[in-house]
């Protein structure tokens, strides 16, 4: 079919042989991140600086990333799963240099004492989660719970116990049973569990030094003159924002990439109480009984239920959220300003879905202009490259290869 809302290829946005870490090294893994290059360029080529930012699905932040090299003044982000926003924290608030330095010394003194103290170590509350013997062994389970007792009891900040959660979170990730190239949670072969024996402390220690040095060269510097509030639920503000810049997810969290899944171990560990839920209140997760029928999507869903009526289903509940969500963002934009969506277009059945050109429609149901549509190659998103077009074993296609710079503006 047609476009009606034209896309151009544009090579200048490929940024092929570029990673995230080029210009500004994340401080947790996390899945799908968008580069922080493509904003910086498309800023720089709609001649945005200064202002005001949102991005309603922030993930660890690369839209902040963009904004403060850009030299935007106010940034808001909202990402319901609390590891994306606790990322962010880490990354965007500021914390004098040396305060973090001073915790990092408490925090080893603490759990050396602690660890010089048997009876108290025996004391500890281990977190009781579902299934937690099956993804951690008792030793890291320990050194873990120790971890996170002096981490929560230690004599400083809020915004830096935040900090120091970040590599606690990613030493979870890594001293689990899981495998850790993967983002959905599959657990190691049964003959690799016995030879897995992380050094829990010394791997803690090393991730925070290294998110420290990270945080000083590439965030702090950058932070001043910028206010950014983070939340893990949305808050209004209408026609305030100059610029929403944002990468929505692809589809449902079950069918494409797991967000919640990713984070429920250190979720878990941080105590969220709605760990195991995160999935299901992502965008999708609560399946609609009918089918998406107001939008050029419509057509490929029917095609999608000739096949099967509970996956054209799935689809819609995708769909439906994203339409609810792009309303309620496109009042929160001043007249003028930009909304700049970059997206994938996922395929179900084997149907390429044109979610680009349903966000460029949406966004004109609601009083925006589609200015242009550019298509990069995907070479550098972190995000399963394959999974089965029919969810049938054994059989795989590459999800995506190129992504979808969509942007419009609001006229009225
Ligand atoms: C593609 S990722 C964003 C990645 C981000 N740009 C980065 O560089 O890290 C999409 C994000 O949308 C979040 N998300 C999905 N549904 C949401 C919803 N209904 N409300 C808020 N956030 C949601 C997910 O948790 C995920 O972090």
């Amino acid at each position: 079919m047609t476009n009606k809302y034209p896309v151009i290829r544009n090579c200048h946005y490929d940024f092929s042989g570029q990673s995230y870490a080029n210009s500004y090294p994340n401080l947790h893994k996390y899945p799908a991140t968008m580069i922080p290059q493509i904003g910086i360029e498309l800023f720089k080529e709609l001649n945005l600086s200064g202002g005001k930012l949102l991005d309603p699905y922030c993930g660890s932040g690369s839209s902040f990333t963009v904004g403060l090299d850009r030299g935007l003044e106010e940034m808001y982000g909202f990402d319901l799963n609390p590891l994306a926003i606790l990322i962010c924290k880490a990354k965007f608030t500021k914390v004098p240099i040396p305060r973090l330095y001073e915790a990092n010394q408490k925090l080893r003194k603490a759990v050396a004492n602690l660890q010089g103290n048997q009876g108290k170590v025996e004391q500890i509350k281990r977190p009781d989660f579902y299934h937690i013997d099956f993804w951690f062994s008792k030793q890291v389970t320990q050194q873990l719970a120790i971890l996170r007792h002096c981490i929560e009891r230690l004599d400083t900040s809020l915004r830096i116990k935040d900090f120091l959660r970040v590599p606690f979170s990613e030493t979870v990730r890594e001293c689990s049973y899981t495998r850790n190239n993967e983002f959905k949670l599959y657990r190691m072969a049964a003959t690799e569990l016995l030879a897995f024996q992380p050094d829990v402390l010394g791997l803690f220690w090393e991730k925070l030094n290294q998110a420290v040095k990270i945080y000083e060269t590439y965030y702090y510097p950058k932070l001043e003159g910028t206010k950014i509030t983070l939340s893990r639920q949305f808050r209004p503000k209408f026609n305030y924002y100059d610029v929403v810049l944002t990468s929505p997810p692809y589809g449902d969290s079950k069918t494409t990439v797991a967000y919640g899944q990713f984070s429920l171990l250190s979720n878990e560990w941080l105590g969220i109480k709605e760990a195991r839920q995160i999935d299901q209140m992502l965008m999708g997760g609560q399946r609609v009984k009918t089918l998406y029928s107001h939008s050029l999507i419509q057509d490929y869903l029917l095609e999608i239920s000739k096949q099967s009526e509970q996956r054209a289903m799935e689809v819609s509940s995708f769909y439906f959220d994203l339409a609810q969500s792009i309303q309620t963002v496109a009042q929160h934009i001043k007249i003028g300003g930009k909304a700049i969506y970059v997206v994938g277009n996922r395929r179900v059945k084997n149907i390429q879905l044109p979610t680009d050109q349903f966000i460029a429609e949406q966004f004109e149901e609601n009083e925006f202009k589609h200015l242009f549509t550019y298509e990069r190659l995907l070479g550098n998103k972190a995000m399963p490259l394959r999974n089965s077009p029919t969810n049938q074993k054994g059989e795989s296609n590459r999800t995506m290869t190129q992504e979808f710079i969509v942007v419009c503006e609001r006229s009225k």
